[in-house]
């Protein structure tokens, strides 16, 4: 049976192989925000796995924007050298790959869970004053963040396109806009946690308004034939804070502004949100978002199954289905996928012998 998730995707001058996409996951295990053979042994495997694309976690486009001291970064030249290595293996594969530039912002500089554990870090242990909006701590015990000036905004673009650019030299496909689960483009969309006076806080349009200028930053040296996507919560699942309809609204802008798909999760703002989890449970925002901005979305969040996969994207809910844990648990989630659909998928020829007949 021919199935929509093995099926080719094409974005812009690209073709994703199939609609089967590895979510972001931070490994920290970077060292310097350096990707090492961890990362060439872990993302390699998930394109021997058949990943139609492989989306890297969440990378840090200045040294402060890092959630822990162990993610990968892309603010230096130098960063750019493992990863022309990784991304030559991928390709080797006949997979895309992916990147999400990130900041952190007021949830940055925190431990790492087998490391100094679930803490956050002061600068007397190797931490450093995390960056917001508005000087409101994440919850009680956490650092009090700095509340950007306009320069340091604008600084915060230069970033993003700095690390646009040596990603492009790295050889990445996609580039993606981490804008979801509270970190620093988050806090800027949601009126919880920016209260700001200034043309970048009150109104919708200026809520939005440093994510638009990131976006158009990223695009302009982020070549024309490579897709640009952003992952948004689509909701803080919170009274009076970012909600669907304004990620509608968003994706009508965004949409203008030459993104490409967006990548539909939800919360992570707060930290005792009242989140309805449950399989697909954030389907219906990506549907809801397709639909109504004619944008092109990922649905993720515990699809797991081949089948509930094939289900919504027949059912026309999404583009893409990215998974992430299913990925940790089998590498070749792929490949498992394709045999238990009946559908046909290319084996790495190396492994042709034990393909199921
Ligand atoms: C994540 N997630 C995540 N999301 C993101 O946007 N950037 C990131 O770097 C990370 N890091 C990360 C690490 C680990 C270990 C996990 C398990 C998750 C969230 C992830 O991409 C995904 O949205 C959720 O895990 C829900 O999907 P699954 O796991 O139910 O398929």
């Amino acid at each position: 049976m021919k199935t929509i998730l093995l099926s080719p995707l094409q974005l812009r001058g690209l073709e994703l192989k199939n609609r089967i996409v590895v979510s972001p996951m931070c490994q920290y295990s970077a060292e310097d925000g350096f990707a090492n053979d961890w990362h060439f042994v872990h993302y390699g495997s998930r394109a021997v796995g058949g990943a139609g694309l492989i989306i890297a976690e969440a990378t840090a486009v200045s040294p402060e924007g890092r959630i822990s001291p162990y993610d990968l970064g892309m603010w230096k030249n130098e960063h750019v050298e493992k990863w022309k290595q990784i991304n030559h293996f991928i390709h080797q594969q006949g997979s895309l790959s992916g990147i999400q530039l990130a900041h952190a912002g007021r949830k940055a500089s925190t431990g790492c869970l087998w490391r100094e554990g679930d803490v956050y870090l002061f600068p007397d242990k190797g931490g450093w004053q995390p960056l917001a909006p508005s000087s409101i701590p994440f919850e009680s015990g956490a650092p009090v963040p700095l509340e950007m000036d306009v320069e340091l905004i604008e600084w915060v673009v230069e970033e993003f396109r700095k690390s646009a650019q040596r990603s492009n030299e790295a050889g990445f496909d996609v580039v993606e806009i981490h804008a979801a689960h509270g970190y620093l483009l988050h806090q800027f969309l949601s009126p919880i946690t920016n209260k700001r006076t200034d043309k970048y806080g009150g109104s919708f349009d200026n809520r939005v308004r440093f994510l638009l200028e990131v976006v158009d930053a990223v695009r302009q040296v982020w070549p024309v034939s490579k897709p640009l996507f952003v992952r948004i919560s689509a909701t803080d699942w919170a009274e009076g804070g970012w909600d669907e309809a304004q990620s509608v609204k968003l994706a009508m802008l965004l949409k203008n502004r030459g993104v490409d798909l967006m990548d539909i999760s939800s919360g992570g703002l707060l930290p005792d949100a009242k989140v309805q989890i449950g399989y697909g449970y954030q389907v219906p925002f990506a549907a809801r978002i397709r639909q109504e901005a004619d944008m092109k979305t990922g649905a993720v969040g515990l699809i797991t199954k081949a089948e509930q996969a094939e289900t919504i994207l027949t059912n026309g809910l999404a583009d893409i289905i990215l998974v992430a844990r299913e990925f940790l648990r089998d590498p070749y989630f792929p490949l498992h996928a394709a045999s238990q659909l009946k559908d046909e998928i290319a084996w790495p020829v190396q492994y042709e012998r034990a393909k199921p007949h």
